[in-house]
């Protein structure tokens, strides 16, 4: 597998001095680090144009959105479409987060609509998936993650699945401080891999990049990443500073040479 992916959902947080902010401390933080090819951050619309410019040394950074529309234009007061992501150069789409799904009525169906959406103006899609507290502890991860990967894919193609990355996020483990155990998460993102082959088959499955999220911070991102199946990380509170997020790349990285 190629190199790990680090991706920072900075969700509904940071105003443009913020974010102006993080990205001349994170400049400074990864100048030894080499290239950022790996490292993608979404930041909230408002500040997307200004993270742009600032990371104007680093174009190699991804930069993307925390949600897309499915249409291109039209009357849909509030939304945002893919053909307006692309004009302000945005590079991938995270879909279908929890938080979505969980305030904001998401479902899977929706879900791959905007992943057909998004990769049809050429952004890459990060499709999220996950189960709930209630629904780990009655045992129903395995039906209900490959109940919303199978869902959330639809009938996309194997072509169109080499161009989607998965996320498989705990909704237990996401702001909480209480990551899955490198055991828990290496194990369903290996269950999500198989589906995968049985579906797309086996140079598909191991191609797809199947990030991890869910309270990940530089303290524990090396032993997530040293797992076979898990091929990097989707960060929301430790990607809020720079220094954290620069540390959690610098270990993850770490942690996946270790494979
Ligand atoms: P967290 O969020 O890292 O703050 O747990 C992850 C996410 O929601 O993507």
């Amino acid at each position: 597998m190629s190199k790990a992916m680090f991706i920072a959902n900075w969700k509904m947080n940071m105003l443009q001095s913020e974010a102006e902010k993080f990205c001349q401390s994170f400049i400074e933080l990864t100048r030894e680090m080499g290239s950022l090819a790996d490292v993608g951050i979404a930041p909230p619309l408002t500040a997307f144009s200004c993270v742009k410019n600032c990371l104007k040394q680093k174009p190699e950074v991804l930069l993307g959105t925390q949600n897309v529309h499915w249409l291109e234009t039209g009357a849909h007061t509030g939304e945002i479409s893919p053909t307006m992501l692309v004009d302000i150069g945005a590079d991938f789409a995270i879909i279908g987060h929890s938080e979505r799904r969980q305030f904001y009525g998401e479902t899977d169906a929706r879900v791959n609509q905007r992943m057909l959406a998004a990769l049809k103006h050429g952004l890459l899609p990060i499709v999220c998936i996950g189960e709930t507290e209630s629904e780990f502890r009655a045992g129903k991860t395995e039906s209900v993650v490959l109940g919303q990967l199978r869902d959330s894919l639809g009938t996309a193609t194997s072509e169109q699945l080499a161009k989607i990355v998965l996320a498989y996020e705990p909704v237990w483990a996401i702001g909480t401080g209480l990551a899955a155990t490198p055991e828990i998460a290496q194990n369903v993102h290996a269950l999500i891999r198989l589906k995968v082959s049985e579906t797309y088959g086996a140079t598909a499955a191991k191609q797809v990049v199947i990030l991890y999220g869910g309270s990940t911070k530089p303290d524990n991102i090396e032993e997530l990443l040293a797992c076979p199946d898990i091929n990097g990380a989707l960060v929301g509170g430790a990607s809020l500073k720079a220094d954290s997020f620069a540390q959690l790349i610098a270990r993850g990285r770490k942690g996946d040479a270790q494979k």
